[in-house]
C-alpha cells in the first residue's frame, strides 16, 4: 500500500550573524547571545565575490577557543575549495559556498571529505533550478534574502517563493532539509519565512544592533515557533 511521508519539521533555530557584532570584542557578543542559540552565523567575505572583506580562518579558530557553539560558515567568496580545508581546521562545523561559483558538485565532495556538514547558498537572482540538482545532495540551502556583502539590508519578498519550492521539493524527497535565510530577517519577516518552510533564521543586525541581544533572538524564535504552531494547530 502507497503511504504519503509526513512532512519533515526541522528544529527552528536562529543563528545570530556576527557580522553585526562589535568586533572589537567578538568573544563578548557571542557570549552574549549563547544562552539562546545553538548555531553562529560566521560572514566570510573576500572582497571578490562580493564587495566587502571581512574575517578569514585566524578569527574563526581564535573563536573556536571561546565557544563551543556550531559555527556556520557562509563563504561568500569566489574560491572555496583553496580554504574549506583551513576553515575546518580552524574549527568550522559547517560551511556554506554559494551556487554562483561553479564546480558545486566537486565542492560538495570536498566538503563531505573534510567533515563538514555541507550548505549551498543562492542569491536572491538565482533561481531555484540552479539549486535542484544538489538538494539531495547537501545538508543546508540558504536562500539569500539580500544580495550579500553587507549587514542591515531590507529583506527581500520575492525570493519567499523560491523557499516555498526547495522545501516542497525536499518534503516530496523526504528530505530533512535545512532551509536558512539571511538578509533582513527580524521578528516581524520571518513570520513570512518560516511559512514558506525556513528553519534556520540569520540574523545580524536585528539581534546585535538592539539592546538586548538575547532577548532579540528570543523574539525572533518566539515570532517563529508561533507562526508555525498556528499553522500546524
Ligand atoms: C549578508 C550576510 C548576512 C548579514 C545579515 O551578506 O550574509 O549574514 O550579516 O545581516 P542582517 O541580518 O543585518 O541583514
Ligand atoms: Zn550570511
Amino acid at each position: 500500500m502507497a503511504t504519503t511521508a509526513a512532512p519533515v519539521m526541522p528544529t527552528l533555530r536562529v543563528a545570530p550573524s556576527i557580522l553585526s557584532a562589535d568586533f572589537g570584542s567578538l568573544a563578548d557578543a557571542v557570549a552574549s547571545v549563547t544562552p539562546g542559540i545553538d548555531w553562529l552565523h560566521v560572514d566570510v567575505m573576500d572582497g571578490h565575490f562580493v564587495p566587502n572583506l571581512t574575517i578569514g580562518p585566524p578569527v574563526v579558530a581564535s573563536l573556536r577557543s571561546h565557544s563551543q557553539l556550531f559555527f556556520d560558515t557562509h563563504l561568500m567568496i569566489t574560491e572555496p575549495a583553496r580554504y574549506l580545508e583551513p576553515f575546518r581546521d580552524a574549527g568550522a562545523d559547517g560551511c556554506t559556498v554559494h551556487v554562483e561559483v561553479g564546480e558545486t558538485t566537486a565542492l560538495i565532495a570536498q566538503m563531505r571529505d573534510l567533515g563538514l556538514r555541507v550548505g549551498l547558498a543562492a542569491n536572491p537572482d538565482t533561481p531555484f533550478e540552479a539549486l535542484e540538482p544538489y538538494l539531495d545532495q547537501v545538508d543546508l540551502v540558504l536562500c539569500m534574502t539580500v544580495f550579500p556583502g553587507f549587514g542591515g539590508q531590507s529583506f527581500m519578498p520575492e525570493v519567499v517563493d523560491k523557499v516555498a519550492r526547495v522545501r516542497a521539493a525536499a518534503d516530496a524527497a523526504g528530505l530533512p532539509l535545512d532551509i536558512e535565510v539571511d538578509g533582513g530577517i527580524d521578528e516581524h519577516t520571518v513570520v513570512e519565512v518560516v511559512r514558506a518552510g525556513a528553519n534556520v533564521f540569520v540574523a545580524g543586525s536585528a539581534v546585535f544592533n538592539r539592546d538586548d541581544p538575547l532577548a532579540a533572538v528570543g523574539s525572533i524564535l518566539d515570532a517563529a515557533t508561533a507562526e508555525r504552531t498556528g499553522a500546524t494547530s
